[in-house]
């Protein structure tokens, strides 16, 4: 697949096959990507765990908001829930600014799992204390991310924009839309 395709691909799934498993080998190597992907100041602050089994996904999904322009949709149902999630933490002894590093670190997982025939969502809306404190979480760690992972079972299709609109819609066969700005929208020219 060419980079560009890869990008394309890599859309926010929120539906996916819950009984595919994600193994535990295939999230390290998503995890390698971050790795070595770039850091501010390579500080490389970022610390990551793992959850592929249904136990441990079942602590981190009660915490997730999704989707929020769906309004009327609550989230995946049980059968088309992630089977798995890497947290994004930030380690706090090594610093307490990580700029955008977990961006960085998001994508490129995003980018790997699409090559892996993986899709997931990168999650910020987490209630990050009630988290943390289900999961015994040491002090020094922040939440940052979490990246829903497994197989998708959605399609997602990009939009033109129209009128300034950008909230993503979902249609009567559930295909997912998601409006992008044009290209001459976004390079300035001074
Ligand atoms: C930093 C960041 C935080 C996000 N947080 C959430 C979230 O909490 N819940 C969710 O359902 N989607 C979340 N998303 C997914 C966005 O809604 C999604 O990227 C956007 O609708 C565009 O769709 P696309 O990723 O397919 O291009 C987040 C994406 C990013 C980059």
């Amino acid at each position: 697949m060419n980079f560009k395709d890869l990008v394309l691909k890599t859309r926010s799934y929120r539906r996916f096959d819950e009984s595919k498993k994600v193994d535990y080998g295939t999230l390290e190597n998503l995890i390698d990507l971050a790795r070595l992907s770039a850091s501010g100041a390579n500080r490389q602050p970022l610390k990551y765990l793992i959850f592929n089994e249904p136990a441990g996904c079942d602590k981190v999904f009660p915490f997730l908001a999704w989707a929020g322009y769906l309004t009327e949709w609550p989230g995946p149902d049980k059968g088309e829930r992630p089977s798995a999630y890497i947290i994004i933490l930030g380690d706090k002894t090594i610093t307490d600014n990580f700029g955008v590093d977990q961006g960085i670190a998001a994508q490129s997982i995003m980018l790997g799992a699409s090559e892996a025939g993986l899709g997931g969502c990168i999650i910020a809306s987490i209630k990050r204390t009630e988290l943390a404190e289900s999961l015994n979480l040491p002090e020094s760690y922040e939440i940052l991310l979490i990246l829903a992972l497994g197989k998708p079972v959605e399609n997602v299709v990009i939009e033109e924009i129209k009128e300034n609109n950008v909230q993503y819609w979902r249609d009567e066969q559930k295909v997912h839309h998601v409006p992008k700005r044009s290209l001459k929208e976004l390079i300035l020219k001074l």
